[in-house]
Formats: C-alpha cells, sequence, structure tokens
C-alpha cells in the first residue's frame, strides 16, 4: 500500500471510531445505583467489566448471586418552561390565548413585550 492509501484508510478509522464513542452514551454512577435484586442481566456470565461498560452497561461484582453487568436505570427527565425570556422558542402565534396554547401542550407566559407568550418546553435531566 501507498501513503496516500494509509491516509486515508487512517481517516476513515478515525471517523468511524468517533462515530461509535458519540452514538453510545455511557450510564452515568447515579443510573447504576441499583439494589441487587433489581438488577437486569445485561451481559452473558464471566463478562469482564471492560466488556460489560464497552455495551453501555454498568458492572458492580461486590454481591455475588446476583449479576454483575446490568442494565442501567433510564434517565429521568422532566420538561420545564424556560426562564429566560429570550432564549423561548415560538409554539404558538401573536395572539394566541392561554388555553390555546396549552392545548398544544406549551408554556403560556403574558409577558415581557416582544417575545412569544406562548413557548416550547425544555426537557432537562433530573438527578437519580
Ligand atoms: C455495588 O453494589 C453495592 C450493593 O448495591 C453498593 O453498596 C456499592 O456501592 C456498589 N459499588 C459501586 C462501585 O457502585
Amino acid at each position: 500500500m501507498d501513503l496516500k492509501v494509509i491516509g486515508v484508510l487512517s481517516v476513515i478509522l478515525v471517523v468511524a471510531l468517533s462515530t461509535l464513542a458519540e452514538g453510545k452514551t455511557l450510564p452515568s454512577k447515579c443510573q447504576c445505583k441499583l439494589a441487587p435484586r433489581e438488577r437486569r442481566n445485561c451481559g452473558f456470565p464471566g463478562i469482564s467489566a471492560a466488556e460489560c461498560r464497552k455495551a453501555g452497561c454498568c458492572f458492580n461484582a461486590s454481591v455475588p448471586g446476583v449479576p454483575w453487568c446490568f442494565a442501567p436505570k433510564a434517565k429521568k427527565v422532566r420538561k420545564v418552561c424556560p426562564n429566560d425570556p429570550h432564549g423561548r422558542i415560538n409554539c404558538g402565534y401573536p395572539g394566541i390565548t392561554a388555553k390555546e396554547c396549552e392545548r398544544k401542550g406549551c408554556c403560556f407566559r403574558a409577558h415581557p413585550a416582544g417575545v412569544p407568550w406562548c413557548f416550547y418546553h425544555r426537557v432537562v435531566e433530573e438527578a437519580c
């Protein structure tokens, strides 16, 4: 292989690897705080800690007789109405009423002037 081919191949490899890394969200520590009897097995018997984490699961080998590699808790999310008026994303139209806005499932605040009064929620992750 000449150098050009090697260069192109390594670029492809780097891109592929970074895509892989981005696609998998590793569970946070608190998502892995699960009572031993609530653990759902996520790996195969004898899976290593590294392999388990690579699969996006939690590993804790401190309790014998329960799965050591287990599925993380789902992230809790909550909808909030953002406080910053200038960060609002319009969900309605000028003159929309609170009721109409509510029916669309959006936030309504009739102040200040010059920004949307009916605007979308933001989804925030809750600490677990
Ligand atoms: C492993 O699990 C046990 C039992 O739930 C817990 O007390 C311990 O803190 C865990 N260890 C880690 C590193 O999360």
